[in-house]
């Protein structure tokens, strides 16, 4: 990947599913460029809230797969209690409180979607932002829980 950027094929490199320190302490031990983007498993029940601190140091941005849970998944993240709570004080759909907290959190979001009304909903979310109180709320839903495990 380094080589590619070298000979001027692509501007920077991006890699996947690192989640702990130690992993990607590895990575930078012998890396020449450092990665921009680590692209991990990163919704409202597993946050990459410590490491997000780690890899930030470096530059390096963290995006979300997964964001609304996966396939099979969503209905789960739709209907938590407390992002219904904010979606109906916000007026907004559970979808869009949830992507509007990813971009919050500084995390970089593009969630999945073959329908266009969805795919339009899911941009609509930079007319509103979410209160410090409600930032934190989410937060707090955390429980360090991935529904995939490589
Ligand atoms: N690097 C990795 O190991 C890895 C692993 C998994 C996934 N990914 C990538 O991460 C990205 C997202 O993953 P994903 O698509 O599986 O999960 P996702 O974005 O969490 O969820 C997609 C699901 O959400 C539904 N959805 C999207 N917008 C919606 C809305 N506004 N209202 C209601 N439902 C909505 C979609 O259904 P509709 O189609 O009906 O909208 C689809 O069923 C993909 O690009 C995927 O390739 C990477």
């Amino acid at each position: 990947m380094e080589q590619s950027v070298y000979d001027g094929k692509v501007k920077s490199i991006g890699i996947s599913n690192y989640y702990t320190k130690e992993a990607i302490d590895k990575v930078l031990s012998y890396a020449t460029i450092i990665p921009t983007i680590i692209q991990n498993e990163n919704h409202i029940y597993y946050q990459n809230t410590e490491l997000q601190k780690y890899v930030n140091q470096y530059g390096i941005i963290i995006e979300s797969w997964y964001p609304f849970g996966g396939r099979g998944h969503t209905s789960e993240n739709f209907n938590n209690e407390v992002i219904k709570e904010i979606a109906e004080k916000h007026n907004k759909t559970s979808a869009r409180i949830i992507l509007r907290w990813q971009l919050q959190a500084g995390y970089i979001v593009i969630p999945g979607s073959s329908n266009e009304d969805h795919i339009l909903e899911n941009y609509s979310i930079f007319d509103f932002e979410l209160d410090n109180e409600n930032m934190e709320k989410i937060a707090n839903i955390n429980k360090n829980q991935r529904y995939e495990n490589w």
